[in-house]
């Protein structure tokens, strides 16, 4: 089977580590991918991934390559050509692709969409208003004290969200969202939600348009420092399992989310076929989704793949077919631990072209792999070319060990500037 994937950060180089160890891979390109994509082999012949240069938002030149090429199957990895609906232009033409459609995109690219749907079906949520207009926007913070967090509608490269402790900061961020347009047309419409308190986790589920099989848990470290400091990020580190959900409470939760959610699709005549990933808050009231996702978490699909026994290529496949009732998800039992790299300065400016060194090192540790992010080849060496860098990640038996094991890996890796979090997956121990 020939199969392109789509991206270029950490996810995509977990999706194409674990495609190409399937025996159905024969061929594999990744447009645009990174440094550690291509050198990539596949289990099933020894082949290189090619590495394509065409940005993942390029949809017509990516149409034109797999109209040339004939890729059995696409894998889309980010959000945006979700969201542009390359799923609905690669199908017109034939194309067999796997994510979510334009429609089923909705409910990452338009989180008023998303709320309003939660509501609609009952899935349990923040109570939240939706408004288009700052004044009764204001007006709805200030029946929540203040205490709220305003969400620019549209995708805002994950900066649209502004969390607020008094009616000062709400109004203020109203204002910054609707009328000085900080996220320009993304911020016309906005979701006011009550502050959750809780433990937040990321869930995943894999759709075909009528089954939905869930992931185990894992948490992400969105915030650039230890201890939860610092700026957002997209995402410092991630671990699953989590030991915040017993296997019975995440059933239940699933059920809780996932039974209205495939409910409300089958009304709404949406095929959600690819990955749901709604963030949830565990309060004292129970799980809250405070957004959904349509796709794979980064860096959370680094330590899923790490974890998956099946062969993904089947899962996909499945998930395209609407065959999924046929399969069932198998996961290792050892825990996956993933720490990211960042160049110097990120979430804001740092510098690129920094060299990395020691990745063979770290790669030869066992059960470790090293997913790369912004890289890029530079004559013989591996630089830094973007701002998460690599996705350092281990198994072990438990958290604890998986932990020490990646950063034992992270020690071995050096480029200038080099920042992590020292802290991912210690709210578990
Ligand atoms: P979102 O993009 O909607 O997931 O929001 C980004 C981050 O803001 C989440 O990962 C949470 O940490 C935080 N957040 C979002 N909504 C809420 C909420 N209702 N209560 C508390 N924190 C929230
Ligand atoms: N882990 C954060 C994200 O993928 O959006």
């Amino acid at each position: 089977m020939k199969i392109l994937v789509i991206g270029s950060g950490g996810r995509e180089h977990a999706l194409v580590w674990k495609l190409a160890q399937s025996p159905h891979a024969t061929q594999m390109w990744c447009a645009p991918g990174n440094a550690g994509i291509a050198q990539e082999r596949l289990a099933s012949n020894g082949a290189l991934v090619e590495c394509v240069n065409i940005g993942a938002e390029n949809i017509p030149q990516l149409l034109m390559f797999a109209l040339e090429q004939k890729p059995d199957l696409t894998v889309v990895g980010p959000d945006n050509p979700l969201a542009l609906g390359i799923v609905d232009w690669f199908q017109r033409q034939g194309l067999r692709i796997w994510g979510v459609n334009e429609k089923a995109a909705q409910f990452e690219s338009s989180k008023v969409f998303s709320q309003k749907f939660m509501e609609k079906y009952g899935i349990p949520t923040a109570a939240a208003g939706t408004f288009s207009e700052a004044g009764p926007a204001k007006a709805f913070c200030a029946t929540l004290g203040g205490k709220c967090v305003v969400k620019a509608d549209g995708l805002a490269l994950g900066k649209g969200v502004l969390i607020c402790t008094n009616r000062a900061e709400a109004e203020k961020a109203v204002d910054e969202i609707m009328v000085s347009k900080a996220f320009g047309s993304a911020g016309a419409n906005v979701v006011i939600q009550e502050f959750l308190e809780g433990t937040e986790v990321s869930l995943h589920a894999l759709c075909d348009g009528k089954t939905a099989k869930i992931f185990p848990t894992s948490q992400d470290h969105k915030r650039a420092l230890d201890g939860d400091l610092g700026l957002n990020t997209g995402g410092m580190g991630t671990y699953s399992p989590t030991p915040f959900l017993t296997d019975a409470q995440l059933a239940d939760t699933a059920r809780k989310i996932l039974d209205p959610f495939m409910r409300g699709c089958h009304e709404e005549k949406i095929d959600f076929r690819g990955l749901l990933y709604p963030g949830v808050m565990l309060t004292k009231a129970g799980p809250k989704v405070l957004e959904f996702n349509a796709r794979f978490g980064d860096p959370e699909t680094q330590v899923y793949l790490t974890r998956l026994e099946n062969d993904l290529v089947e899962l996909l496949d499945a998930s395209v077919n609407g065959t999924l009732d046929k399969i069932e998800l198998k996961w290792k039992p050892a825990a996956s631990v993933c720490v990211v790299m960042a160049s110097g300065g990120y979430p804001g400016n740092y510098p690129k072209g920094k060299i990395i060194t020691g990745l063979d090192a770290a790669n030869a540790l066992p059960h470790t792999k090293v997913f790369h992010a912004g890289t890029a080849k530079n004559g013989n060496e591996i630089v830094t070319n973007g701002g998460r860098v690599l996705g350092v990640t281990a198994l072990g038996q438990d958290l604890k060990a998986a932990q020490a094991a990646a950063y034992a890996a992270v020690e071995k890796i050096h480029f200038d500037g080099a920042q992590f979090r020292r802290d991912i997956a210690a709210k578990a121990l």
